[in-house]
């Protein structure tokens, strides 16, 4: 992307005070990290600050909690990961934005760290609230946006913070996935396929209506597919769905077919009559209302490595089913393998995007390899989508 203002390697950072906005939205269970992935990519910076001996301000957020202070939410367990990580003084700020967190922040000696908690613990985060913006922009002298997962959310820290900082750039980490994307669209060639999964078709309209005017077909799966089974009148028993559906999902289909795009929905699916229960194997005619749809079934599965098997690019955002359970990891494990054996074998162009998406991939087990593994979700599906992303814009 144009005109975005990179950090340069050789700024003098030295005894400077450096505001760094990093996603380390992992997931988490019982306080617990589940995939680290987000955390190891933000360590490579980090340590050429702490070795050039800049003071970090780490921001970040965690999950979505409203403005509430949840305990299940907070960066406690990445503090703790990232000290053992960092071989430097690290400090966890859980007070509030103020005189005080300024305070904090002109201690730092040269290498230290502060991380502060979930900065979505405040409600003027997500407000993008000025004052708020302003205060967390008094803390540092520089300002990096280092998460380009963040990037489509007009918040605070991502947004109005750089009107209060003389200094901002962009980091390596954020200058890395762009450049990774911008090669993919670049060099994209036919036939080219993209696999939607997830739950939500809602935030995955408008990426759907664009990408169906530029790849040959889409094959929705996931949670997501539920809501085209129910639109073409099948059973899909107490799976999940979202409300209003059908207008969207009507002129997906109609769009597609004006554009000659071929979308694939499921033949077939596992189901179960809990998330912790046994997968049974169904056609999509002979599912009973009290089942749920938890991956896809095996005929599907051989339909969608055919077509990777005659793609020539492929873009994958979202699991293909309840991977959290290895009942119901099949479909997700069975296309990353094959996507990874074509990019291996026969120089498959492969984009794979979704927090989601790289934590099945990283619990398969599996050794992959693929063209770009991107870590971001929305902002990834946004880019796509060719929209401005609020965050980038602010860095031009
Ligand atoms: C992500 O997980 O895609 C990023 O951390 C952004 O999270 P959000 O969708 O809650 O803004």
């Amino acid at each position: 992307m144009l005109g975005i203002k990179y950090f340069p390697q050789d700024l003098n950072v030295e005894g400077k005070r450096i505001i760094v906005r990093v996603d380390l939205n992992v997931p988490l269970k019982d306080k617990r990290i589940q995939d680290s992935t987000r955390i190891e990519q933000v360590l490579p910076f980090l340590k050429d600050l702490i070795k050039r001996k800049s003071k970090i301000i780490l921001i970040s957020h965690l999950g979505r909690p409203k403005g509430i202070k949840d305990s299940t939410l907070s960066l406690l367990p990445v503090y703790k990961y990232l000290k053992e990580k960092l071989n430097t003084n690290m400090y966890f700020y859980t007070g509030e934005i103020n005189d005080e967190a300024k305070t904090k922040t002109s201690y730092l000696k040269d290498s230290e760290i502060l991380l502060i908690e979930n900065i979505r613990f405040f409600k003027e985060e997500t407000e993008n609230d000025e004052s708020f913006s302003e205060k967390l922009g008094g803390l540092g002298e520089i300002y990096i946006n280092n998460a380009f997962s963040c990037s489509h959310r007009k918040q605070s820290s991502i947004y109005s913070i750089t009107k209060f900082v003389k200094k901002i750039y962009a980091g390596p980490l954020l200058k890395k996935e762009i450049a990774a994307i911008d090669s993919v669209i670049k060099n994209k060639k036919d036939p080219v396929t993209c696999i939607i999964g997830g739950s939500k078709v809602s935030t995955k309209v408008g990426v759907i209506f664009n990408l169906l005017k530029s790849v040959n077909s889409i094959v929705i799966v996931g949670a997501m597919a539920n809501n085209f089974l129910a639109y073409k009148k099948y059973e899909i028993g107490k799976s999940l769905k979202e409300t209003n559906y059908e207008d969207v999902v009507k002129k997906i289909l109609e769009e597609a077919e004006v554009n000659k795009c071929k979308i694939l929905i499921p033949k077939d699916c596992l189901v179960s009559k809990s998330f912790e229960g046994v997968a049974v194997s169904k056609d999509r005619e002979f599912v009973e209302k009290d089942d749920i749809i938890l991956d896809v079934g095996p005929k599907t599965i051989k339909i969608i490595e055919e077509i990777i098997d005659n793609s020539n690019t492929i873009m994958w955002n979202g699991p293909a089913g309840y991977f959290e359970s290895k009942n119901f990891a099949l479909g997700t494990n069975a296309i990353a393998q094959r996507i990874s054996e074509n990019t291996k074998n026969r120089s498959l162009i492969s984009i794979i995007g979704g927090g989601d998406t790289v934590s099945a991939v990283n619990k398969s087990g599996l050794e992959l390899s693929f063209t770009h593994l991107s870590t971001a979700g929305g902002a990834f599906l946004e880019y796509l989508e060719g929209k401005d992303l609020p965050g980038l814009s602010v860095l031009k």
